[in-house]
């Protein structure tokens, strides 16, 4: 797979506030990452200095193998972007400044973009400056989700929207990346990242702190495992990579290191499994190991 995005030890500076430290990571072709961390982690600075709107002070970027900064135009043909904030012209309407993007990025489908203004729910004979934050993000989302672009970048795309339209963002999203397209989208929304994503980046205070497949991610972390059994549960109390055991009768609830989950089986198995179930760590608790504390 060729590298979409590649970032190697960015850093951004706003006076002596380091804003990025040391981002690295990057977006294979076909690809969906997620880009999460608190308000205020650098994912916004990280993605204004990808798209070019501010110069780095330090490390790498390319997009399309080319650098974001010098060639910022011609990247810009093949990409589409949503941010978090999505700014119109107040005294046109949200149709009208959906035809303008559509138009300065060349073209797209007219059918899409109906078929777009229909899911959303937008009414576009409204001018933008009647327009909630909700109704401007959906001009923002329709106009980038109409044209065809090899490379989607989303900034939270979704905030203000209700959950049934965050809902039609998602599969419209499936929908691109199904056709082959790569994909990079900063949220907060945890369960919109893990619906969607293949990669997981974790940035924190300008630096990036994890990254890697949600099953990769998840071997890091723990399981939480229930179980009841014939003899006495308690004996699983004291097994290796048992944590947090916690027990009801002949019920116990504990979470499991990845790593001994064997020797906990075993053990589970000399007393007599009644019961068995292991829930794998939710995107929340990864996030939560690293944020804690
Ligand atoms: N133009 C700016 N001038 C000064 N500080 C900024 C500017 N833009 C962002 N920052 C600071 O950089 C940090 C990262 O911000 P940002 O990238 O917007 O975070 P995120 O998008 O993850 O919430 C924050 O502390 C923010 O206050
Ligand atoms: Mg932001």
């Amino acid at each position: 797979m060729t590298e979409i995005v590649k970032v190697q030890g960015l850093q951004k500076n706003f006076g002596k506030f380091q804003a990025l430290r040391d981002v690295t990571f990057d977006v294979k072709s076909g690809e969906v990452v997620g880009f999460i961390g608190p308000n205020g982690a650098g994912k916004s600075t990280t993605i204004r200095a990808l798209l070019g709107i501010i110069k780095r002070d330090g490390g790498n970027a390319t997009i399309f193998g080319k650098d974001v900064w010098a060639d910022s135009l011609e990247i810009h043909k093949r990409i589409s972007y949503v941010p978090g904030d999505v700014a119109l012209w107040g005294s046109l309407t949200g149709g009208e400044i959906i035809d303008l993007f559509m138009k300065l990025h060349g073209g797209g489908s007219r059918q899409k973009r109906d078929d777009l203004i229909r899911r959303f729910e937008l009414d576009p004979k409204k001018k933008a400056k009647g327009y909630s934050k909700g109704n401007r993000q959906k001009v923002g989302l329709i106009a980038a989700l109409s044209v065809e672009s090899d490379l989607y970048i989303f900034d939270e795309p979704t905030s203000g929207l209700d959950p049934l339209m965050e809902a039609v963002f998602q599969d419209e999203v499936e929908k691109i990346k199904k056709a082959g397209k790569s994909i990079l989208l900063s949220s907060h929304i945890l369960s919109e990242v893990e619906r969607l994503a293949d990669k997981v980046v974790i940035i924190r205070q300008g630096e990036i702190v994890e990254e890697g497949s949600l099953d990769e991610l998840r071997h890091l972390t723990r399981s939480t495992v229930t179980i009841a059994t014939e003899a006495d549960v308690t004996a699983m109390a004291n097994v290796d990579g048992v944590h947090d055991f916690n027990q009801e009768g002949e019920q116990a609830t504990f979470s499991a290191d990845h790593q001994h989950l064997n020797d906990i089986l075993v053990e589970a198995t000399k007393l007599g499994v009644k019961k068995f179930e292991a829930t794998p760590p939710t995107l929340e608790d990864l996030f939560m190991r690293h944020y804690e504390g």
